[in-house]
């Protein structure tokens, strides 16, 4: 995996450069064209903060300083979302931007947005409900999705950084309504819940991106995983991680042999269909972590080697841009909104930022357990360790003696 990885970051480092020249001040990128042309977008889109993040990650990896000046430049524009009110997106705006800055950097101008936007996200919080609000649009009353998940991690960041455990609390309660009221009994979930915003009685149950209410909405799935994972990394409650481990099961449960999701588990054009690499990313960045976590060595070993299968896949020829390629992107084949026709297999911004999340995290479980003598499964990474830049991933400053030599034939060194 090491060499796959740094062809990755290869990719990735001339990839995000190119997208920095494309890019006009003050715009993000989106998609592509049908025609391989750049979509770009406004900050306020709720994509602003993966391209900034993917810097962030790749400069991790590289060390390569000019990709720190990028980041931190592209993170700075979204500088107005941390008193942004109306949308419940703020978490991945800053999360991704800021939220690496911070990590990478220790700058505490950027840990003064990240506590701003986490109170502001924390406006949009129901009592009655339980959780925060996901839109405001006049179709529905209270509608949380459960991508906002994915929102919660920057509450409890903030809640560290800043001291004020209202927002743990908000984070946490949001957790546990969702649990109850978007999944079903085989730890699918449903897309949409609206909520009366004055009892928190559930109105509706519902798709919004997937094929069909019933159905399973891999992107959606993924959020879910990815979010239950993350909050028992944040609160260590074991409801937290039972839940992430029966999803995380359905999941395996359902993906195609290749390990790459179509854009529904249940769309009725499988074989024929989309595949959706943004998912793929997602869920192989949740079962790093969950691998890591999972007191369960036979689930462990499992999700790790999904993970792997998975990260291999998206870096193969058919999902990897193409080394001379013009596009700005690193992953093509991902689906944005299928029953809306919007971002219909193209390359995602968010498809980019977890993939290579994925590969930081799956490097630094390998490295870790390299120095402690033990093998790189099941021995449960604090927080600390996933957040906080204490085991360099850098290989470009290790020389060429990186675990693959260490690491002869798939075990450690004890
Ligand atoms: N709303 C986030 C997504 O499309 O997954």
């Amino acid at each position: 995996m090491d060499m796959l990885a740094d062809r990755v970051f290869e990719t990735a480092s001339a990839r995000l450069k190119m997208m920095d020249r494309m890019l006009q001040d003050g715009r993000c990128p989106k998609c592509e064209n049908e025609d391989g042309s750049l979509v770009t977008t406004d900050i306020w889109w709720w994509c602003s903060g993966f391209y900034p993040g993917s810097l962030w990650l790749t400069y991790e990896y590289t060390g390569d300083k000019e990709l720190a000046r990028l980041a931190a430049r592209h993170t700075e524009i979204l500088s107005p979302i941390q008193f942004r009110t109306d949308d419940h997106d703020v978490g991945f705006q800053l999360g991704c931007s800021y939220g690496n800055g911070y990590r990478l950097t220790g700058d505490t101008t950027y840990r003064a947005v990240i506590c701003n936007g986490a109170h502001s996200l924390a406006t949009r919080f129901n009592p009655a409900v339980g959780c925060t609000r996901s839109w405001n649009n006049d179709r529905w009353h209270f509608p949380v999705i459960i991508d906002n998940m994915m929102n919660l991690e920057l509450l409890f960041l903030a809640s560290e950084l800043c001291g004020d455990s209202s927002l743990y609390d908000i984070a946490v309660r949001h957790a546990v309504t969702t649990m109850k009221n978007h999944y079903r009994d085989d730890a699918s979930t449903f897309h949409l819940v609206d909520y009366d915003p004055e009892t928190g009685k559930v109105l509706r149950r519902q798709t919004v991106q997937g094929f069909a209410d019933w159905s399973s909405w891999s992107r959606g799935q993924a959020w879910g995983l990815y979010g239950y994972t993350m909050v028992y990394r944040y609160t260590g409650k074991k409801r937290f991680l039972s839940h992430a481990e029966k999803i995380a099961d359905y999941i395996i449960g359902r993906l195609p042999d290749d390990g790459i999701p179509y854009w529904d588990f249940d769309s009725d054009s499988i074989p024929d269909d989309y595949r959706d690499a943004s998912a793929g990313a997602i869920i192989a960045s949740a079962l790093v972590e969950l691998g890591t976590l999972s007191d369960d060595e036979d689930r462990s070993t499992e999700y790790l080697a999904t993970a792997e299968k998975i990260l291999r896949r998206l870096a193969s020829d058919e999902y990897l841009s193409e080394p001379g390629s013009d596009s700005g992107f690193i992953l093509r084949h991902s689906v944005g909104n299928k029953p809306g026709n919007d971002e219909v297999d193209t390359p995602l911004t968010y498809a980019d930022y977890y993939f290579l999340e994925a590969f930081i995290k799956y490097m630094k479980n390998q490295k870790l357990f390299l120095r402690m003598g033990v093998a790189p499964l099941n021995k449960g990474l604090s927080r600390s360790d996933w957040s906080l830049d204490r085991i360099s991933v850098n290989r470009a400053h290790q020389g060429r003696t990186g675990a693959s030599a260490r690491f002869p034939s798939g075990k450690p060194r004890q």
